[in-house]
């Protein structure tokens, strides 16, 4: 039987992932390359919708690719590519934008948030259109997952309903794919504020881990992360949002369930357990952060995966486009 097929993409707007990235999707897409299919791309044409210096977007591109590498992707396994290396992304994108709702596309969350922080003046047009965007990079690839945290389900949802919508009206091209989250990691909160999510846009970096942190960065981030009222080490997203997140976060990386850890920790103090989770965090995040510095060493090399990439990419989305051209009546 063949493989299922999985495509998703990270933006490169920074020059670290954070651990809400790590922990909600790349780490299942480490995961995926193993026994699907698989398709991952760097968005940079999603991250033309934050105004960058184009020297900084170019290195961002590639130590994100590098960050991919050294969180355990190999190109030998699935496809890793640049969006903007494809140009059938931005020619699907068209097509879909002429089948969505103006309404349809008001109604996106992040799109809301988003606009709503910056102020009408100040967003572009392609923050609007950036769903539809990356409904173009999911089903150029026919994929039957969509690996990514829960601010992506909305946008999966949409995808959804354009493929539908495309097939039911001009002719079935496109398989219809399912979000792939994983409910205990999708949300990862900021270790300052624990009930709001993990963001590269958070206004302070203190509660955000970021993947090429230093170890005493990390350290100092677990130390003097916002904990709860009480002593006890447990999960109780209500009423204890930071040491359940802690939690959350040691488990995952540790693979010891949350009963074990609050058994561990039980009687400890919360200063013994902030330790424990970032002697944990380090240990993964060391290794990575060594490993994206030696890819750096040798862009040439790092080009030459994300071509290769880029050309086996374009074989499948070439073909995907063609034929949703050919049913819409392009000649
Ligand atoms: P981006 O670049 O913001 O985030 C990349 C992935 O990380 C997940 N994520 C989180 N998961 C758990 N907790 C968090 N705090 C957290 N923060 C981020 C996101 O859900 C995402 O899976 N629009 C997408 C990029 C995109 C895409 C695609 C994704 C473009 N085309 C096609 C999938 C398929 C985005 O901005 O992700």
């Amino acid at each position: 039987m063949s493989k299922k097929r999985v495509l998703s993409g990270i933006q490169p707007t920074h020059d670290s992932f954070h651990l809400g990235n790590y922990l909600g999707a790349l780490k299942q897409w480490v995961d995926m390359q193993e026994n699907h299919d698989a398709f991952y791309c760097v968005v940079d044409l999603h991250a033309l919708t934050v105004e960058t210096d184009p020297k900084l977007l170019k290195k961002r591109t590639l130590l994100s690719a590098a960050q991919l590498i050294a969180i355990g992707l190999d190109p030998n396994k699935c496809t890793l590519f640049v969006q903007s290396h494809v140009p059938a992304h931005n020619q699907l994108a068209w097509v879909f934008e002429c089948i969505t709702g103006f309404g349809e596309a008001s109604r996106m969350t992040q799109f809301k948030d988003k606009s709503q922080k910056s102020g009408a003046d100040r967003i572009n047009v392609g923050l609007f259109t950036y769903p539809i965007l990356q409904a173009a990079d999911i089903l150029l690839y026919q994929p039957d997952f969509v690996p990514v945290g829960e601010d992506q389900r909305q946008h999966v949802e949409l995808t959804r309903d354009i493929a539908q919508r495309f097939n039911s009206k001009y002719k079935e091209i496109f398989n219809i794919p399912k979000p792939e989250i994983i409910k205990s990691l999708a949300k990862i909160n900021d270790l300052q504020d624990p009930t709001a999510k993990m963001s590269k846009s958070a206004s302070s970096m203190a509660g955000v881990i970021e993947l090429l942190d230093t170890p005493e960065a990390t350290l100092k981030k677990f130390k003097s992360s916002v904990t709860d009222n009480g002593k006890e080490i447990k999960f109780d997203e209500k009423l204890k949002p930071g040491i359940s997140n802690l939690l959350t976060i040691h488990s995952a990386l540790s693979g010891k369930s949350i009963t074990d850890l609050e058994s561990e920790f039980s009687g400890k103090g919360y200063g013994d357990f902030k330790a424990a989770v970032a002697e944990v965090v380090i240990a993964k995040l060391e290794p990575i952060s060594k490993r994206t510095n030696e890819l750096m060493d040798d862009p040439a090399e790092l080009s030459r995966v994300l071509s290769n990439g880029a050309q086996k990419a374009s074989e499948v989305a070439s073909t995907t486009l063609k034929a949703a051209y050919s049913a819409i009546g392009l000649a």
